[in-house]
């Protein structure tokens, strides 16, 4: 057994350093609490007060929408004794944000306005004791939250991508599915997984079959953003059980890129793909180093519900299969690289955004002399 691959963080040992407890929470720190997350669309949000939790690590976020109709987050913990505030994953908030231990209350804008029995309380000012605020950032209609204290804009980290969503119009469409799966495989494997097609063939037959898995070019080849399109076949309009659309087009989608589907993968957390006539997004949260929660949301042009020849269920029913073909396979990867048998084999040129994908979180690690 070689040094280098008694290392969790060798080159190609990246997934496999998930195993790790200690990597795991090193990945949580470092790119969970330090990088902007999705937590899904704004939409989500429909009225004032309207709340949703995420957990990031032993974080947890509590997302809301403000009396004026902005989204804010907050920690989800009292100021007091530090209890969680809210239990439930979703809900709407009466008045105020009240707490279940000793019913101090804070406003939706995060100040304290109760604390019982505290009048007395030597130089107690309860200006001085708000909701611990988190970073928001609206981009397209998704929210995403940023853990750490002065985070440069979310719209700066995707700016490379604006054009692109720009011409797909993702602001105003509308999740017709939203599905949740719980994996057993690292948050990695998953990533890895969709940054190439090089299993495309053996995984997916229905896919090769519609866009063929060497079809297509990357565009953004290295960093915390990364991805490419692939091309749909001859006849076909989009992915769908029946190849054919399945929503309105989207935007204003040039001819030359009507058979393309992009992917793209945003350092930690969000993977979004474009297609003529649909949007999908995944988010990653991490449960434990083996295991992923991952949401996954179909984004349809509104237009799209009022046409009786349109069927949304062909693309939702078509990604559905195919995300569970790719957990299943990524949990056999990592039931595999759980045995300590196990060493790296090398990645193909196929795989180049999967490499690049290591590379960018052994760099977000702090792990130079690995990349
Ligand atoms: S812990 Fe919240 S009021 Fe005491
Ligand atoms: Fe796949």
């Amino acid at each position: 057994m070689s040094d280098a691959m008694d290392d969790p963080l060798a080159p190609g040992n990246v997934a496999r350093a998930g195993a790790f407890p200690a990597v795991f929470a090193e990945e949580i720190e470092k790119l969970f609490c330090r990088n902007w997350l999705c937590v899904g669309r704004e939409t989500k949000l429909a009225k004032i007060s309207d709340y949703f939790v995420v957990d990031v690590g032993e974080a947890s976020v509590i997302v809301l929408r403000d009396r004026d109709g902005a989204v804010r987050a907050f920690h989800n913990l009292c100021r007091h004794r530090g209890t969680r505030l809210c239990e439930a994953r979703e809900g709407r908030f009466a008045e105020a944000i009240r707490c279940p231990y000793h019913s101090w209350t804070y406003g939706l804008d995060g100040r304290l306005q109760g604390a019982p029995s505290t009048n007395d309380l030597a130089g107690f000012d309860r200006s001085e004791w708000p909701l611990l605020a988190v970073a928001t950032g609206i981009w397209h209609g998704f929210v995403f939250v940023n853990l750490a204290a002065d985070p440069a804009p979310v719209s700066k980290m995707l700016a490379r991508l604006e054009d692109r969503v720009t011409t797909y119009d993702l602001g105003p469409l509308v999740s017709l599915r939203g599905q949740v799966y719980d994996v057993a495989a690292n948050w990695k494997l998953i990533v890895e997984n969709y940054s190439e097609c090089y299993h495309c063939a053996p995984v997916h037959p229905a896919l090769a079959k519609l866009s063929p898995p060497t079809s297509g070019e990357n565009d953004f080849f290295e960093g915390p953003l990364l991805g490419g399109y692939m091309e749909l076949s001859e006849g076909n309009e989009s992915l769908t059980m029946t190849g054919r659309a399945c929503g309105v087009p989207l935007g204003r989608v040039p001819k030359e890129e009507e058979r393309r589907v992009y992917y793209y993968s945003l350092l930690p957390n969000l993977l979004l793909s474009l297609h003529p006539d649909y949007a999908m997004f995944h988010t990653l949260w991490p449960q434990s180093p083996g295991r992923t929660r991952i949401t996954c949301d179909w984004l349809f042009h509104p237009d799209t519900l009022g046409r009786p020849d349109l069927n949304p269920g062909d693309g939702i029913d078509f990604w559905d299969l195919t995300n569970r073909q790719d957990w299943h396979i990524c949990e056999q990867s990592q039931a595999g690289i759980a045995s300590p048998f196990y060493r790296p084999g090398p990645y193909s040129h196929r795989e180049a955004l999967s490499m690049q994908f290591d590379r960018e979180v052994l760099r977000q690690l702090g792990h130079p002399r690995h990349y």
